[in-house]
């Protein structure tokens, strides 16, 4: 079969069968595939989109491309994925909460990207944390503390980090079938039985209509049941910054916060949310409530952070910044944003504000960009709170210029004269047996 065959198939319309897929997955995996007819199969994809089955049949090939985890963890292996947003540190929080449950977390995360951070980049800036384990030890950590995050291996669907990388360029980023097989492929390598999604809706988030949040929420979970995985998925709000603290180790140092019971808010709310979820999936509880039960008595207990210093040790990290979380990276020089009038902060351009922590060193343009640990903000005011005046709403972490990263962060913030409408953070949901609510 030759790759101009499916090219041409997919510009009138037609379904690729499952032996077509194939091809296309071991062209996509093969370098000496041109990138030229990669793209415009994207595009044809773009354009005539995928039926239901289709899609699961691309995800599970283009998997298969690559090795094809199957942790034995002495439980069933649970893992969550967010579609991404700004201040979203959720893993953090719910990996060693759900692990103080008796879960068995085998995460492999992403670097951050453009506006929104990574979680990878969040562990890496805790002194002597280690990203990249030999599987042995991925599994072996999972296995005896009960939560183990790393980076994904090359080795994990190949075809999909081709693809991916010419969609950027190509505009063929927008298609759900593709966003879909994309990330359910690294799940399904991942090798998780129970997968949790979190699917961000709003400013800061790559779907901007519930509609479409429902439409990949539905695809990502159809595509993991047929390949015999359990399934559950939120919508929750990127609106506004989830945390406070936008920046690496500011993140990390606002989980440390959450999980010692130092402080609360919409960030540790999503993260039980979505936790209760995991333990369902893992078998540990029998519905949401006793769930979410489970997990407050982890937090107030403090197993939970007990749980996080273990995994930080186990990963080679200083597990001290538990208890102290000045011993995680800083920066030189802190600079106020000050409220430019008296009102209510009434909306967020997320994306934006994801950008001003970029440009203060926290992100980066082009995978090859180094981060600054240390750098990026705290956000004193959520949307709905009330600002007088010349009254510090922000404080900036920076060791380069602070110009452009203050600048897009005070232009991000929208004021108004009266209190705004404030949106529930849960959306919707997709629980485990199907229904949605
Ligand atoms: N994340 C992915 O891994 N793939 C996409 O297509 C979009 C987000
Ligand atoms: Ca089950």
């Amino acid at each position: 079969m030759a790759l101009i065959d499916l090219i041409n198939a997919k510009k009138v319309g037609q379904e690729l069968s499952t032996a077509q897929l194939q091809e296309f997955a071991a062209f996509a995996a093969d370098k000496a595939t041109p990138d030229y007819q990669l793209a415009a199969l994207l595009m044809a994809i773009r354009i005539n989109g995928m039926s239901p089955s289709e899609t699961a049949d691309l995800t599970l090939v283009m998997a298969q491309t690559g090795d094809m985890l199957k942790p034995e963890v002495g439980g069933i292996p649970v893992d969550k994925h967010s579609t991404g947003g700004v201040g979203d540190t959720t893993t953090l929080i719910l990996a060693p909460l759900v692990a103080a449950c008796g879960g068995k977390v085998v995460k492999m995360s992403g670097r951050g990207l453009g506006h929104t951070g990574g979680t990878i980049d969040k562990l890496e800036s805790i002194p002597g944390f280690k990203t990249e384990l030999p599987e042995e030890d991925f599994l072996r950590i999972a296995r005896e503390v009960g939560c183990c995050v790393v980076g994904q291996s090359g080795e994990l669907a190949p075809a999909d980090k081709r693809l991916y990388s010419l969609r950027d360029v190509t505009g063929t980023v927008d298609s759900i079938p593709l966003i879909a097989s994309s990330i359910m492929s690294k799940k399904l390598a991942g090798g998780a039985m129970g997968i949790v999604l979190d699917v961000k809706l709003g400013s800061g988030a790559l779907m901007k209509t519930m509609e479409d949040c429902m439409r990949l929420a539905r695809a990502m979970c159809d595509i993991g049941r047929r390949s015999g995985r359990e399934m559950a998925a939120l919508i929750t709000a990127m609106d506004e910054p989830l945390g406070s603290h936008v920046g690496n180790a500011l993140e990390v140092k606002e989980a440390i916060d959450m999980l010692a019971g130092r402080v609360q808010g919409p960030l540790m709310e999503v993260a039980l949310q979505l936790g209760a979820q995991m333990l369902l999936l893992s078998d540990l509880a029998t519905d949401e409530a006793q769930a979410l039960e489970m997990l407050k008595k982890a937090l107030n207990d403090g197993s939970g952070l007990k749980k996080f210093r273990q995994m930080i040790k186990a990963q080679g990290g200083d597990g001290r910044v538990c208890e102290d979380t000045s011993l995680l990276p800083t920066t030189k020089h802190t600079t106020a944003l000050k409220a430019p009038r008296d009102g209510y902060l009434a909306r967020i351009n997320t994306e934006q504000a994801g950008m001003a922590a970029q440009a203060l060193g926290a992100g980066r343009l082009t995978k090859e960009d180094a981060i600054d640990p240390g750098a990026g903000y705290v956000l004193y005011k959520r949307i709905g709170d009330r600002v007088r005046k010349g009254e510090d709403i922000a404080l900036l972490h920076h060791n380069k210029d602070v110009k452009r990263g203050l600048d897009l962060l005070s232009s991000a913030l929208e004021f108004f004269d009266t209190a705004p409408q404030t949106m529930p953070l849960i959306r919707a949901r997709i629980a485990p047996d199907g229904k949605e609510s």
